[in-house]
């Protein structure tokens, strides 16, 4: 293996394990809004969305089938907004919309999108 740190020679004895550099993909990379860059993951399940729905009481204000309440209607909110704009919303909040998914895994939005598309 070859090392590459810029002239970082290891010297004396604590040899510190190389760090781990985090590549990011782009993926279909349009997406360039200021901000937590919004992607919209894959592998979630809309069981599992469900159930984080149900944590984070969407149904309190988006109505018990979330199909409006005291908020819109989020049915047929994957289309409109395509799964990357749904998570934009879920991360970075948007008007009275709180910004639930800020702390959310990437199989947790996911599984929220796949939810999201259930609701009809
Ligand atoms: C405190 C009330 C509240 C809660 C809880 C809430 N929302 Fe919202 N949500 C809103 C409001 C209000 C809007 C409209 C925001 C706007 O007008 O910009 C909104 C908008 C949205 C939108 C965009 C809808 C569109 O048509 O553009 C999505 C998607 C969404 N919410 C998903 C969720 C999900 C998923 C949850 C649960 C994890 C959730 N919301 C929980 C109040 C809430």
């Amino acid at each position: 293996m070859k090392g590459d740190g810029k002239g970082e020679a290891a010297g004396g004895g604590a040899s510190t394990p190389a760090p781990a550099t985090e590549e990011k993909k782009p993926e279909g990379g349009e997406a360039d809004k200021g901000g937590a860059s919004a992607t919209a993951p894959t592998g979630g399940t809309a069981e599992e969305g469900k159930a984080l729905a149900d944590q984070n009481q969407c149904m309190m204000c988006h109505g018990q089938d979330l199909k409006g309440g005291a908020a819109p209607s989020l049915a047929g909110v994957v289309d409109k907004l395509k799964p990357e704009g749904v998570a934009e919303v879920l991360k970075n909040g948007r008007g009275g919309m709180p910004a639930l998914g800020a702390g959310w895994s990437d199989q947790q939005m996911s599984s929220m999108i796949e939810y999201l598309k259930t609701v009809k």
